[in-house]
């Protein structure tokens, strides 16, 4: 759905983007991660055919950005980061305005208006003022503005960035709901945790330089090199240090009273090989884990470039 090949920006002497390449699929949420600078919105306004690269192309739905804008608008709903003054506008007369700029024809735009509001949750809000709406709510009126030509595609620059945990929270349902409608969505954020849920791809971006780009699984098994499972045994936990020591896909186990805390050498073995392996031999488990991963580490892993 969305190509991008070989792009490049140029902002003087400031390289703001450095051969990018990323394919993102129908249907994908792609969570764009990059700490501030990386050249996440430079890519979203390529892509929203706001700004002219001095390299390479991008793709979307088998239109081209730069010579085909018209084509690709039409297709695509792109929510900057920064967001416009609303002037003294009540919500339902901000939607009609951009409904009638984006060409609803004006016999569909009370449904159209109501079709967006019911799905951002604004419906009670619609005599409102603009600027009287919560943060929040401007982000999901913001979301409400780009769904109003029903496009396939939409490019989400931070729609989380200054929210409080509610809002988030809220947009990130707003975000399911329109991933079961088929939108293919990329979307940024500075914070991988809170993108990791929602994202079907992870794209990892720095100083302009793709530094990952594919599932959550995937990231994690490249930043995570050793894989521990911690286990818990009810008694004889001498007895099962020395049989987990003897299995060859196991690399090392420690004992801390019951506690028992391994590492794997085989990416094929799991905890089910562990779990089948002490009960056969009637060791009784009172709690098997794999410890929780911190996302965040991951993260400053992967852009302090120390991962392989
Ligand atoms: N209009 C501009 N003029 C000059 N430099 C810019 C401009 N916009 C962005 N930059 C620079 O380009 C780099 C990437 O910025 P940006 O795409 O906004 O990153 P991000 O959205 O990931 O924070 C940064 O170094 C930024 O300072
Ligand atoms: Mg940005």
């Amino acid at each position: 759905m969305i190509e991008i090949e070989n792009l490049s920006k140029n902002y003087g002497s400031i390289q703001a983007l450095k051969n990018l390449n990323l394919s993102i699929d129908d249907g994908d949420i792609f969570g764009f991660i990059g700490p501030n600078g990386a050249g996440k919105s430079t890519t979203f306004k390529i892509l929203a055919t706001l700004l002219v690269p001095s390299q390479g192309h991008a793709i979307i739905d088998g239109y081209s950005v730069a010579s085909q804008a018209g084509e690709v608008r039409k297709r695509i709903g792109y929510m900057p980061d920064v967001f416009g003054a609303y002037e003294d506008m009540t919500v339902n007369e901000y939607l009609s305005f951009f409904a009638a700029l984006y060409d609803v024809p004006a016999s569909q735009r009370k449904a159209t208006l109501d079709g967006v509001l019911d799905l951002t949750d604004l419906q009670s809000k619609k005599s409102a003022d603009c600027q009287s709406l919560s943060r929040g709510m401007q982000q999901r009126l913001g979301l409400a503005r780009v769904l109003l030509h029903d496009p396939k595609v939409l490019l989400l620059d931070e729609p989380a960035s200054g929210l409080d945990p509610r809002a988030r929270i809220e947009i990130r349902e707003l975000l399911k709901e329109l991933k079961l409608m088929g939108k293919t969505i990329l979307i940024s954020s500075h914070i991988l945790s809170e993108l990791a849920e929602i994202s079907t791809k992870i794209g990892v971006i720095e100083r302009g330089q793709l530094l990952f780009s594919g599932t959550m699984p995937e990231l994690l098994s490249k930043v995570q090199h050793k894989r521990v499972l911690h286990v818990k045994v009810k008694e004889k936990a001498p007895e099962a240090l020395a049989l987990l020591r003897g299995l060859d896909y196991i690399e090392n186990v420690d004992m801390t009273g019951t506690d028992l805390e391994l590492t794997f050498k085989s990416q094929r073995k799991d905890s089910s090989d562990v779990i089948q392996c002490l009960t056969d031999k009637k060791f009784r488990l009172l709690e098997v884990r794999e410890p929780e991963l911190n996302l965040e580490s991951c993260f400053m892993l992967l852009t302090k470039g120390q991962v392989g």
